[in-house]
């Protein structure tokens, strides 16, 4: 398989509503082994997102097989995360101080192209732009645990350093999500294309 990695254009913007759409979790079929975004994106947000900041694409020839959505402390996209930082139980208090902090919104990757390292490698692009950032992002846990999310993270040594509980969020009940960090580079997989491999 053969995909590029890059940052989004306006053009691409309903493929990533679409495929957000794909993923969100009322369209999935409910099992731990599919994962899921809590709701889908729309083009005109995903459109609002390029240029105010790190939206990254996976592309087999035209089709958009993935994206990921990330912005830094520094953005103004980053005030929703912070109003939510005193609401969680840190167990590692000294992340939410951290000045470079690059939270990762939302990644999804087509579900026909799935564990063969697209994600790690739109993850390797951000790494790339931002060397220096601490990673941060949120995995659903209860009601239902997102598990190739969670995978994921443990794969790719990320840190639980804290959760995030609530009675209701985003239309679910008895909420938790696991907060995770790491710093550092990351590395390709070695047995899958990337940029460069055909397979
Ligand atoms: C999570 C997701 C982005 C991973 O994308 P991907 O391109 O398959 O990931 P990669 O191929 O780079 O890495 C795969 C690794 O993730 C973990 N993983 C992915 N899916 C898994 C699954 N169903 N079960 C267990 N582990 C899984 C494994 O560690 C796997 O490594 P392995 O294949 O060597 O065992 C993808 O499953 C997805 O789009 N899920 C739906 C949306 C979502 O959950 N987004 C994350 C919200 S925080």
């Amino acid at each position: 398989m053969a995909f590029l990695v890059q940052p989004a254009s306006p053009s691409d913007a309903e493929q990533c509503e679409e495929l957000s759409r794909a993923v969100a979790l009322a369209d999935q079929p409910l099992s731990v082994d599919n994962g899921f975004l809590l709701s889908p994106t729309s083009a005109e947000t995903f459109r609002e997102y390029i240029g105010t900041s790190s939206l990254f694409v996976a592309r087999e020839g035209s089709v958009i097989i993935g994206f990921i959505l990330a912005y830094p402390r520094e953005s103004t996209h980053f005030a929703n995360i912070l109003d939510l930082f005193p609401k969680i139980s840190w167990t590692d208090p000294a992340i939410a101080e951290r000045p470079k902090l690059l939270y990762v919104d939302k990644k999804a990757v087509h579900p026909l192209y799935r564990r063969r390292g697209v994600a790690t490698a739109m993850y390797q692009l951000l790494f790339t732009t931002y060397p220096e950032h601490c990673f941060i992002g949120a995995t659903v846990e209860k009601p239902i645990l997102n598990l190739p999310s969670q995978q994921f993270r443990i794969r790719h040594e990320f840190r639980r350093v804290g959760e995030f509980r609530a009675d209701e969020f985003q239309g679910l009940t008895g909420y938790q999500s696991g907060i995770y960090a790491r710093d550092g580079e990351w590395k390709m997989k070695e047995t899958v294309g990337n940029n460069d491999e055909k397979e």
